[in-house]
């Protein structure tokens, strides 16, 4: 069976509620009739409940930035899967480069996140990518294997099918700079192979892998013409709904 292809969008740290369901109102009667791909909006904590009520009976998918991996706790501003669960969120995103970056997440984190999605039956949407100091030192491969083993580390193969990886190089995030569709095609067969080697090859040949890093209207096409890119993490173009119903339906 084809992989659906499963394109989503990370608003990040903008939106307020109104402006939230302002995108929805405009956004989903442009891909009303939208099948083919699984579409997945992720608005930060404040707007996921007017997204929802918004998106209702559309067949688009809400979902989260980020997570903690306890049920409850005294953790100070963090969310849980069960909040979000109670809410109606479906995805969430995990490890994506930004909380990386600025908030010390590492792949020992984003293992117990991604051990809590799948045990809360969230879709976790789990994000590798080089920085371009790695790229440019020829260490690409070795850091896709490093997160791969760490982010999936001590998950059984007969838990693994929600999950989809996410390929995004962090030279190409926010810079408008893309990576090739063939060097994203690498990226992810070097994913995928390994996948293979740790939970075998049903779960590697059924798992979605998203390219992001700066893809807009006029890139999507290209690269969702690799066979090895099942979708795409949108971040800038995600915030208009002009722009990303034109990604939607490349
Ligand atoms: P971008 O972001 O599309 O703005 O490059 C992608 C992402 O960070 O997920």
């Amino acid at each position: 069976m084809p992989r659906k292809p499963l394109i989503a969008a990370n608003w990040k740290m903008y939106k307020t509620p109104a402006q939230a369901q302002e995108f929805m109102k405009n956004f989903l009667p442009l891909v009303a009739n939208h099948h083919r791909d699984e579409i997945v909006v992720c608005p930060s904590f404040t707007s996921i409940s007017v997204v929802i009520a918004a998106a209702t009976g559309s067949g688009v998918a809400i979902g989260a930035q980020n997570m903690h991996f306890a049920d409850e706790g005294a953790y100070t501003g963090e969310t849980s899967p069960l909040m979000l669960k109670a809410i109606g969120a479906t995805h969430v995103i995990l490890g994506h480069s930004e909380r990386r970056q600025y908030f010390a997440e590492n792949d020992e984190l984003i293992n117990k996140k991604l051990k809590s999605a799948l045990h809360h039956a969230l879709i976790p949407i789990v994000c590798v990518g080089e920085v371009l100091a790695e790229r440019e030192a020829g260490k690409t491969e070795q850091v896709l294997l490093r997160q791969t083993r760490g982010v999936l580390a001590g998950i059984a193969a007969s838990a693994a099918a929600p999950i989809v990886i996410a390929y995004e190089p962090v030279w190409a995030i926010g810079t408008g700079k893309t990576a090739t569709p063939q060097i994203a095609a690498e990226a992810h067969a070097v994913i995928r192979n390994e996948v293979n080697k740790l939970l075998g090859a049903e779960i590697a040949a059924n798992l979605r892998i998203l390219y992001g890093g700066s893809v807009k209207p006029d890139n999507a096409t290209a690269l969702m013409a690799e066979t090895e890119i099942d979708g795409a993490l949108v971040g800038g173009a995600s915030l208009d709904p002009q722009s990303f119903a034109k990604i939607v339906n490349y």
